[in-house]
């Protein structure tokens, strides 16, 4: 059957709910891995007079639609900037009811990563979260190491800064150790010591909540991506806003630094170099 012939009982959620953004997505051009920097709960929950952590709560419904989005329009990594080192630093009860709405996250959507052969992965120092919770993780990764589908990448204890730092002192342990010499250092193996490891850099990251930062986030794997920034609030953001921001991403022209007749009428990246 063709692969560009929708029939009924294939259409997906996002197709059947947004017909005309959906159908405006060219297939050839998606972003291969996306990245998100959530950001507003607090504010979404304030200007409704609840408790931020009412709009945490809130988010991970965001979370649940965006997911799904991604993989119906064949996004193959995800990656969420769900806590950063520097939200270490928030109020003692917001960690521990981050913490807890994680956890249950884990558990509520594990059945669902084995449904649609999601493969879950995380990135960032997680030893620094405690023993239950990374144990949850562990045996999320674990089980769904094998799968082929969407890669959902969490952030989580994660800064751009420390993840370089990680990688120059697995560098510098090699070469003290006399199995690496400094010549020999180069981009790709910087690469392949980052958290990322084996995963394409982002071709998008989108940012919610107006804020136009990057906030620590992907510092390395970001030299070439494509930034798109939205007033919306994370907990507003959900099928609708993910497909608009793909569209968007689709009408970019990158260059990696040619001029624009260099490039083939394309938008991979792979294929423009
Ligand atoms: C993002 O929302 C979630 C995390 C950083 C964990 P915030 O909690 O930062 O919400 P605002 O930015 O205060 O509105
Ligand atoms: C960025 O949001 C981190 C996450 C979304 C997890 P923050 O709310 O922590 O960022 P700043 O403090 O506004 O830069
Ligand atoms: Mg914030």
């Amino acid at each position: 059957m063709g692969k560009d012939i929708p029939v009924a009982e294939e259409m997906n959620q996002s197709q059947a709910r947004y017909p005309e953004l959906f159908g405006r997505i060219d297939p050839a051009a998606v972003p291969r891995h996306v990245g998100i920097i959530m950001d507003g709960n607090g504010r979404w929950a304030s200007r409704r007079a609840f408790p931020r952590i009412r709009g945490h709560r809130e988010g991970v419904h965001s979370v649940d639609e965006v997911v799904a989005c991604a993989r119906e329009v064949g996004v193959r990594v995800l990656t969420l900037y769900a806590f950063s080192v520097e939200n270490w630093r928030r109020p003692k009860m917001e960690i521990q009811a981050l913490m807890s709405l994680l956890r249950e996250y884990i558990v509520k959507k594990l059945p669902v990563m084995h449904q649609h052969g999601i493969r879950f992965k995380t990135i960032g120092r997680t030893e620094d979260l405690s023993p239950n919770t990374r144990k949850l993780l562990r045996r999320a990764e674990q089980e769904t190491a094998g799968y082929g589908g969407l890669v959902l990448n969490l952030a989580l204890s994660y800064g751009g800064r420390t993840e370089i730092v990680d990688a120059v002192r697995s560098l510098v342990r090699d070469a003290a150790d006399g199995k690496l010499h400094p010549d020999h250092v180069d981009e790709a193996l910087l690469s392949a010591r980052m958290y990322t490891a084996g995963l394409p850099d982002p071709d998008l990251i989108i940012r919610t909540s107006g804020e136009h930062r990057t906030s620590n986030f992907l510092l390395w794997q970001a030299a070439y991506t494509e930034l798109y920034f939205t007033p919306t609030f994370w907990p507003d953001f959900k099928r609708r806003e993910f497909l608009e921001a793909i569209l968007d991403f689709q009408g970019r022209e990158r260059r990696f630094g040619l001029i624009g007749e260099q490039l083939k009428p394309t938008k991979r990246v792979d294929d423009a170099l």
